[in-house]
């Protein structure tokens, strides 16, 4: 048990990668709060790692409202004791909307930054304190390869993602000296809900496998051995990096 007794709050947890990390915190030994803002989805996740013997709490949260990170991390705080692990994970992709900048609503920017952007920061305001008190801390941003690349039309969420990694960057050099540990995983294109409405088109799904390596899309549970590793001490040198889960698809 790599994570035992470690305490870890998975924003976003109800679904696609978030799940599976949390899924993959609990099998290691965490104590896991999923913080979701769909309450069917959040109850789900805990739940099943409760049937599994895993301890799991659902605290349905808005990363993007700082009234509710704050009520959740101090919930986290109070049930638990302490906090070792933040996974900035929850972000939104509105497909067909987040358009192309021209036909863009400042509404849909601003609505995809506060989720994607201002919830992260939001998130790492409230976890970093009680690190800092006990000297120890990791944090884990789900980043994406449209924060490095150019893919036209989704400037917003590319924005976003983006600026979730320079966010992770300055922290990481912040709050090495504080023992908080802060990398980035940056996945290639997942077979998530979040594409679920792209990859209902059986050949929109096949336009994307010439590009990944690996020839096939990435699942959720790719991602799970990684957030682990990152979040043991057995990559205690590991600082403000990049790692690419992706199927090779940044090598083009
Ligand atoms: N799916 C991909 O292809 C892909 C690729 C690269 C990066 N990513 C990144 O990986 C992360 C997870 O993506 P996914 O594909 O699992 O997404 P998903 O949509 O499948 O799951 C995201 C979860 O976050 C929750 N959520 C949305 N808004 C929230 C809010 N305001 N507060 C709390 N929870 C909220 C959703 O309800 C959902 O359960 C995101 O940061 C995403 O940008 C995804």
């Amino acid at each position: 048990m790599r994570l035992k007794n470690k305490v870890a709050i998975v924003t976003g947890g109800g679904a696609g990668l978030g799940e599976a990390i949390a899924t993959g915190f609990a099998a290691e030994g965490a104590r896991v709060v999923i913080a979701e803002i769909d309450l069917a989805r959040g109850a789900s996740t805990a739940s099943a790692i409760q049937k599994n013997g895993g301890d799991a709490v659902f605290v349905q949260t808005d990363v993007a409202s700082e009234a509710s990170v704050k009520a959740m991390v101090e919930g986290a705080l109070e049930r638990y004791g302490h906090l070792d692990i933040l996974v900035n994970n929850a972000a939104i992709l509105i497909s067909h909307s987040d358009k192309r900048t021209d036909e863009l609503s400042s509404e849909e920017w601003d609505r995809i930054i506060n989720v994607n952007l201002r919830g992260y920061w939001l998130c790492a305001k409230y976890a970093i304190p009680p690190m800092r008190k006990q000297r120890a801390g990791n944090i884990l941003f789900i980043g994406s390869r449209t924060g490095l690349r150019g893919f036209p039309g989704l400037a917003a969420y590319s924005a976003s993602k983006g600026g979730a990694l320079a966010l992770m960057r300055s922290l990481a050099a912040e709050y090495a000296r504080d023992g908080i540990r802060i990398n980035a995983i940056v996945p290639g294109t997942m077979d998530t809900p979040m594409n679920a409405e792209e990859f209902s088109d059986p050949d929109a799904r096949n336009r994307y496998i010439p590009g990944i390596p690996a020839g096939r899309l990435g699942i959720a549970s790719d991602v799970a051995g990684m957030a682990t590793f990152l979040a043991t001490d057995e990559a205690g040198f590991c600082i403000g990096g990049l790692y690419f889960v992706d199927g090779g698809a940044d090598l083009g």
